[in-house]
């Protein structure tokens, strides 16, 4: 099952100047700070299998120093085509064109690390919970689900943020809210645990979170 809305979220068109990071925009304040921590959670071995979920350029993947293998799943050939140029140091990296949620299933590798930075918040609040399971069923034991995002605490603080960026005049921040998916750190964690995973997330800036989760 592909997700509801994957088409509107192809970055073909943002993939030229994806890494020009404003850093000043709260949507992107705290990114590197987010990728480092996923990266540190992941604690990825040169034995270990890896998943990177919307790998958009790059950024995230290409910190990993070294692995056994590394899939890279993008609906976007053109950030795929970017993010190939930062990963040669790897020794044998994929790259699929498809979904995230889709991407699950008895036909694919069990992975020892999955991670995911900046995208998973184009799925809605339901495909999520269907995903926290996807990715625990197609973890090893021993695995760890690193997840770096645009979040908030709860559902219940969502008005006020909204109302603090149209204040401010960053419209189009706020509309991201509307149009966008962003997690719910409580629901997420409440999900993630109850698939399993041991859990804990970590804040970054005002929309930038972490979530680890291990499956012991
Ligand atoms: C904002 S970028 C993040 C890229 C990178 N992970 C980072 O942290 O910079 C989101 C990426 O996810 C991809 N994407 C969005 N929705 C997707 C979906 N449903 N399935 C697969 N890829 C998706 C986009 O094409 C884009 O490359």
């Amino acid at each position: 099952m592909k997700s509801k809305h994957y088409q509107e979220f192809n970055h073909d068109e943002d993939a030229p100047t994806y890494d020009q990071i404003d850093l000043n925009d709260p949507i992107r304040h705290g990114y590197y700070e987010v990728l480092d921590w996923t990266i540190e959670q992941a604690a990825i071995s040169s034995d270990d299998v890896v998943l990177d979920l919307g790998t958009g350029t790059g950024n995230l993947s290409k910190l990993i120093q070294s692995c056994k293998q590394l899939i890279c799943v993008d609906i976007s050939n053109n950030m795929m085509e970017i993010a190939k140029t930062k990963l040669v140091h790897l020794p044998q990296v994929e790259f699929v064109f498809e979904d995230v949620l889709a991407y699950f299933g008895e036909s694919r590798p069990q992975f020892d690390a999955i991670i995911s930075t900046y995208t998973l918040h184009h799925l809605i609040e339901d495909e999520k919970q269907i995903f926290f399971q996807k990715v625990f069923d197609q973890l090893n034991p021993g695995g760890r689900a690193v997840f770096g995002d645009l979040m908030l605490e709860s559902k219940t603080v969502e008005p006020d943020f909204i109302k603090k960026y149209r204040d401010q005049g960053l419209e189009g921040v706020a509309q991201a809210f509307e149009e966008e998916f962003f997690w719910y750190v409580d629901s997420a964690v409440t999900g993630l645990e109850r698939v399993g995973f041991s859990v804990e997330a970590k804040r970054f800036s005002d929309l930038s979170w972490a979530i680890s989760a291990k499956k012991l």
